[in-house]
């Protein structure tokens, strides 16, 4: 198919269509931005956007228009009768393309230090581009009161909320100060599959079974752990992904069944060399992004593990000064995380993952086997405000080494090479040292933008028990389907 055929013989082609397409084409091509109403005072300019309020004063309607870059009030004049008809029959969230002369508000009307607070705009024509029904709930103000359950159903209207818009554009300013730095750093970014095999990172896992290979499954990454391990491997030594994560667990204010991290990983690192890293760019941050915000202690306060549960009785301690300064960022790294854990079922795990190397003065009892819950791994996390905003470790590069973690973890040779044989075969073809890290983007958003719970900070998030309102979403999927993936749902 060449170019532009596609739209031979289709709907796409019919009059109506095209007339449709060039309006909208004007619309944009003509239009001013309200955010950029101060430098065209006394013009007469084109807006877009949405009514976001409406005051109708009898002789003379006021409304507020909406646009991504901000609101501007707009008035219908008694004097232009046709534009006062349209005005009265306008309702909040109607789309409206507005022509009108950017005007001074006289003195005493002037709102100082908001957008457009000293100019307004005189309409002279309206056209409306859609209507809307009634909103569930007020678009004009903050959601944050509202039902969960009816802001998830509407989460593209929720969105639409000042407060809403505000988190999501932020998280675009924080996700590209991080992709700059890294670029900067010269890491690069390598996607990584979503269809796998599992990742022992002690969550259950979201399962897709495979059409082709009935009775077969992929499995969602918990994160990139073994393959950004693997780039290692392939020799790209600085890796780094804005990547999603899939975990089927018990949803939580700080937890989504879906999330993303800023995973890196390096080769040829000390851990000191990844917490420094670590720590200046979280600086960069603050000061780039958040210039009103303070960080309690430069450099990052410092702690073990065992230092941490023994002065505070938990690994994410809370450092700040004052807990109610919203504008306090207390960061701490908390240190030597043991290498095993007991689950509530009383096996054994690991604590972070079972790719962390062990501390040089733990690997006489590692090697023997003695004494596991002393033992020690390279592994960190950094702590902000209570908060554990991410995890990591040098990992084992060695195949020996990294069988007897699964050999203590009382993984069978066979299991091992099932589920590990890759990792292990990889680590006897030149693997070098590595290490790395992955802070959540979404709590590292929710915190800078003093949210409660990392709902506020994504776009479309599950509820509570990990559904999608707006989509409807887990859903049985069609008898055809089923059959086509050798699946027999029991009763
Ligand atoms: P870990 O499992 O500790 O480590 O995850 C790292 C960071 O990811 C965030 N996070 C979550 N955010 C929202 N919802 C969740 N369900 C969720 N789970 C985790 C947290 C956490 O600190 N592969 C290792 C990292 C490494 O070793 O490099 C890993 O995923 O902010």
């Amino acid at each position: 198919m060449k170019g532009g055929d596609f739209i031979i013989g289709s709907d796409f082609c019919s009059l109506p269509f095209l007339f449709f397409y060039a309006k909208i084409l004007l619309v944009m091509k003509n239009r001013v931005y309200i955010k950029d109403l101060k430098d065209n005072v006394g013009k007469e300019i084109i807006i877009a956007g949405w009514v976001n309020i409406r005051r109708d004063q009898g002789k003379m309607v006021f409304f507020d228009m909406r646009d991504m870059t901000g609101l501007v009030q707009c008035v219908a004049l008694p004097s232009r009768a046709d534009v006062i008809e349209k005005a009265k029959e306008i309702r909040p969230e109607w789309v409206l393309k507005i022509t009108g002369i950017v005007n001074k508000r006289p003195d005493k009307n002037v709102k100082q230090d908001t957008l457009n607070g000293d100019v307004e705009l005189e309409v002279t024509n309206i056209e409306i581009l859609n209507t809307a029904e009634t909103a569930p709930f007020q678009i004009n103000e903050s959601s944050i009161e509202v039902n969960e359950d009816l802001r998830m159903k509407y989460k593209y209207l929720d969105l639409r909320t000042e407060r809403m818009q505000k988190n999501i554009r932020m998280r675009d300013k924080i996700v590209t100060f991080f992709r700059k730095y890294m670029h900067n750093n010269d890491f690069i970014e390598i996607e990584t599959p979503i269809l796998m095999k599992g990742t022992p990172e002690g969550s259950r896992e979201y399962v897709v079974p495979s059409r082709l290979f009935n009775g077969q499954f992929y499995v969602l990454p918990q994160s990139p752990q073994q393959f950004k391990q693997l780039c290692m491997v392939a020799g790209f030594e600085k890796y780094f992904q804005i990547a999603r994560c899939m975990r089927d667990e018990d949803t939580r204010g700080d937890r989504q069944p879906e999330f993303t991290q800023l995973d890196y990983e390096m080769s040829f690192v000390t851990q000191e060399e990844v917490l420094e890293y670590t720590e200046t760019m979280f600086i960069e941050l603050v000061k780039n992004v958040y210039p009103e915000k303070k960080i309690t202690q430069i450099p990052f306060p410092r702690m073990s593990y065992a230092q941490s549960m023994e002065k505070y009785g938990s690994d994410k301690p809370d450092l700040r000064v004052d807990k109610n300064n919203p504008n306090e960022l207390a960061f701490v790294w908390i240190l030597d995380f043991p290498m095993f854990e007991k689950t509530d079922e009383r096996e054994l795990q690991a604590v972070h993952h079972p790719f962390c190397s062990i501390k040089e003065e733990d690997k006489k009892k590692f090697m023997k086997g003695e004494d596991l819950f002393s033992i020690r791994a390279n592994a960190y996390d950094l702590v902000l405000n209570s908060y554990e905003l991410s995890s990591g470790s040098i990992r084992i590069h060695e195949r020996d080494i990294q069988k007897q973690v699964f050999k203590l973890l009382n993984i069978s040779e066979e299991e091992q090479q099932k589920k590990f044989g890759h990792m292990l075969e990889a680590f006897t073809f030149g693997a070098p040292p590595h290490g790395g890290f992955a802070p959540g983007i979404d709590r590292i958003v929710m915190i800078l933008q003093n949210e409660p719970n990392i709902r506020e900070v994504i776009a479309f998030p599950k509820t509570g028990e990990g559904r999608d309102l707006m989509m409807g979403s887990p859903a049985p999927i069609t008898e055809k389907q089923l059959k086509e993936l050798g699946i027999k749902l029991s009763k």
